[in-house]
């Protein structure tokens, strides 16, 4: 049994008390009870809150992988997976991981070299940026989708390759890059290009194959979940068969950890492959958020709001006052949490709220209604 207070663990009480202070202390949430489906999962399409798991059990898969995939973990349900990936988004091959964290850590820290040049988007996710630190590689950050900045990094000299590493949709801001752009200032200084999207894939572009898909940009390599718009858990690094080897041996976050649950992998399957199939999850996914941006904009809160599609941020600056509005929805129905820093930058924090696939016009409308008086009473 741990040990409760400890010399060793002293100041841990004095650093929580600051973070408390700060209005930067999170608490463990009560479960959401309320009538209407959250405002704050990535649960895009509705997948994960659709009950599956009752209605398609027509073969006996383990829970459990048991091992590492490259001691005694591989099953079936993992190619299969990765070749229902592969296919979707016509990819040589796909590697699953555990999570996106894991995929992320995993894939920066295998193809990046400690003689590297990374160049970042400073908005870049936590798992992009720890992969990066793994690396132990040059790192560059740059102003959130300043394009002139990455040209910039990339024309210095440098001693080794140079890679730039981006998401497709930010997380927390609902922007996306110039694709295109990237690819070609990539060629052009011969880098390679590191998408996440994670957010993209299974809502927007074409068929829901994500923002390289709608810009005909090939990445070097791509990360998705499994966990967001495909309701499970996990997540795969899609490109050439060499880069697949590659990871199958160096990495760390695959080799030395027990491999994706085969039950887990067969139901994503079976999520991505029923969102490839039918446009109406998304689709509906997308009208709900121009529904809500169009509500909000009509009572005069365009000011707050960011980007385009399922994430919808409401940028209110001050810690305290995105715990308060959040507060506030939550009391009055809506499910929506604060984001603040270090997830975001400091004076902007936020109430992320997004959309899915499960929410009537009649939650979308409540919504407009109860995040508009947030708004008004604490802004
Ligand atoms: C851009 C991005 N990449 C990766 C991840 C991590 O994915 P996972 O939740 O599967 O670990 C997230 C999760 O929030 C994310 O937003």
């Amino acid at each position: 049994v741990p040990r409760a207070t400890t010399p060793a663990l002293a100041h841990l009480a004095a650093a929580l008390h600051t973070l408390d202070e700060q209005g930067l202390l999170r608490r463990r949430p009560e479960p959401w009870t309320g009538a209407r489906p959250t405002f704050c999962s990535n649960d895009y399409l509705g997948l994960a809150s659709a009950g599956r798991a009752a209605n398609r059990r027509d073969r006996e898969v383990e829970s459990g992988a048991g091992a590492s995939r490259l001691v005694a973990g591989e099953r079936s349900a993992h190619a299969e997976l990765e070749t229902a990936i592969a296919r979707w988004l016509g990819s040589e091959g796909a590697l699953a991981f555990t999570s996106g964290y894991a995929a992320n850590v995993g894939l920066i820290g295998a193809l990046v070299s400690p003689s590297d040049l990374i160049v970042s988007d400073a908005l870049n996710h936590a798992s992009i940026v720890d992969g990066c630190r793994l690396a132990k590689a040059e790192v560059c950050v740059v102003p959130h989708l300043d394009q002139k900045a990455v040209e910039q990094a990339l024309s210095r000299p440098r001693r080794g390759r140079a890679w730039v590493v981006t998401e497709t949709y930010f997380s927390m801001d609902g922007d996306q890059p110039d694709l295109a752009r990237l690819r070609a200032a990539c060629d052009e200084h011969g880098a390679g290009l590191l998408v996440d999207e994670a957010h993209a894939l299974g809502v927007l572009g074409p068929a829901g194959r994500g923002l390289c898909a709608q810009t005909g940009v090939a990445p070097d390599a791509m990360t998705g979940t499994l966990g967001k718009a495909f309701g499970h858990q996990g997540a795969f690094v899609a490109g050439s068969e060499a880069l697949m080897e590659w990871l199958w041996n160096r990495a760390r976050s695959f080799v030395f950890s027990t491999g994706l649950s085969p039950l887990v992998a067969d139901g994503a399957r079976s999520a991505l492959e029923e969102a490839a199939r039918n446009p109406t999850l998304r689709e509906r996914c997308l009208a709900n958020a121009e529904r809500l941006r169009e509500g909000l904009r009509a009572s005069g809160h365009a000011w707050a709001l960011r980007g385009s599609g399922p994430i919808v941020p409401l940028i209110v600056g001050a810690p305290e006052r995105a715990v308060r509005m959040a507060t506030f929805a939550q009391e009055h129905g809506i499910h929506v949490q604060a984001i603040r820093p270090p997830t975001v930058p400091v004076g902007t924090s936020r109430l992320r709220v997004t959309v899915t696939a499960r929410h009537t016009s009649e939650d979308i409308a409540a919504a407009v209604t109860v995040l508009g008086d947030a708004l008004l009473r604490f802004t």
